[in-house]
């Protein structure tokens, strides 16, 4: 059967402050904008809470689509990746599944895996595998969540690898990059070159430690303290001072992930780093990475590879929201619009 409708994708990004929607038409050559949606979520860790955010981004949505995208990340999932010798494509199933099990935090039995053969390898005698064990409790509950507010899920992504993905789709054929999602609770940094084994990790300072620090130091509570957050670090010397503490360890924790990737045996050094999430707007965030790293760095957003139609969305609105729906963006095209 022929048909005319349009079929997108939607990428739902359940963040641990905001649920950020965005919904795709098009392919990888040209992918274009339908929807974008941010909802905060009133009371965060509240299941309630979340399922409302999630409601709220897909009523803000006109007409919007349901086949959808998610994904997970931090301690509910693990990526490795494992150097083995050249084996029969039957004999690899059975090898991944051994040597995660041995290398895992929490019992394979009660995961999702997934692997990859990359396509390049240091020799033909060899090959190098990525690893990815997802908790499943955790995917199964992000799948009945999307069920629940309606959506179809196609598939179940991670953070950073997503991201990469998108991140690596706009580079040259031979960049090493790091995407470094910067959001309330956590930062996924996310390494690679094309056709190499990433490397990701996740990392629990994010844009909440700013604002613990600030209530700390002013006696207020966190919803307080976000209110005031910018507006302190601005004016409050003292403000400024414990906060430029907590951007020097989170970019300690940053360039030790890349000294780590250029140790490995197919590391290389890193010609970019690229930032995104909320969290990375922090001021001096940007120029202190840049000058621990010695290595440039630019805001990046997923969005950038998305057509947007200005009769449709307001420009100002696209780009202030274009840091925080990156990941979301970047799950519109994992799958590619079929
Ligand atoms: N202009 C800004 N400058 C600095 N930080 C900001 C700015 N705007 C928002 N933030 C911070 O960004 C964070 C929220 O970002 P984001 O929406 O990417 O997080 P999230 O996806 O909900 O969290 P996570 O990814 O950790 O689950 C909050 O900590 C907020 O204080
Ligand atoms: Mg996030």
């Amino acid at each position: 059967m022929f048909t005319n409708e349009t079929r997108t994708l939607v990428g739902l990004d359940v963040g641990s402050t905001s649920v950020k929607l965005v919904e795709l038409s098009g392919n990888p050559g040209a992918f274009y904008l339908e929807n974008l949606a941010l909802a905060v979520i009133e009371a965060p860790r509240d299941e309630a809470a979340v399922l409302a955010a999630v409601r709220s981004a897909r009523d803000a949505c006109e007409e919007g689509g349901r086949r959808v995208v998610g994904s997970v990340s931090g301690p509910h999932v693990a990526v490795r990746s494992f150097h083995f010798p050249r084996m029969a494509e039957k004999d690899v199933k059975g090898a991944v599944r051994y040597e995660g099990s041995q290398v895992i935090a929490f019992d394979i039995a009660d995961a999702y895996v997934d692997y990859t053969a990359m396509k390049t390898a240091s020799d033909s005698r060899t090959m190098d595998v990525l690893f990815v064990a997802a908790i499943k409790a955790e995917v199964d509950s992000k799948v009945q969540l999307m069920r629940s507010c309606g959506f179809d899920p196609r598939s179940i992504g991670v953070d950073a690898l997503v991201l990469l993905e998108a991140l690596l789709a706009a580079q040259e054929q031979s960049a090493t990059v790091a995407i470094v999602d910067i959001g309330a609770r956590t930062t996924s940094i996310g390494i690679a070159r094309r056709d190499t084994v990433p490397f990701m990790r996740d990392v629990d300072i994010a844009g909440d430690t700013y604002t613990r620090t600030i209530g700390e130091l002013l006696g207020i509570d966190l919803k307080e303290a976000e209110k005031v957050k910018m507006i302190e670090v601005a004016t409050n010397p003292a403000v400024a001072q414990a906060t430029g503490t907590v951007t020097r360890h989170l970019v300690e924790e940053i360039f030790r992930s890349i000294a780590y990737y250029k140790s490995r045996d197919d590391g290389s050094e890193v010609d970019r780093i690229y930032l995104c999430g909320g969290g990375s707007g922090f001021p001096d965030l940007s120029r202190t990475l840049e000058e621990v790293t010695g290595i440039r760095v630019l805001p990046w957003s997923s969005l950038e590879l998305v057509k947007v139609d200005e009769n449709r969305f307001d420009k100002a609105t696209v780009d202030h929201l274009a840091p925080f729906v990156s990941l979301a963006a970047a799950l519109a095209m994992a799958e590619g619009v079929h």
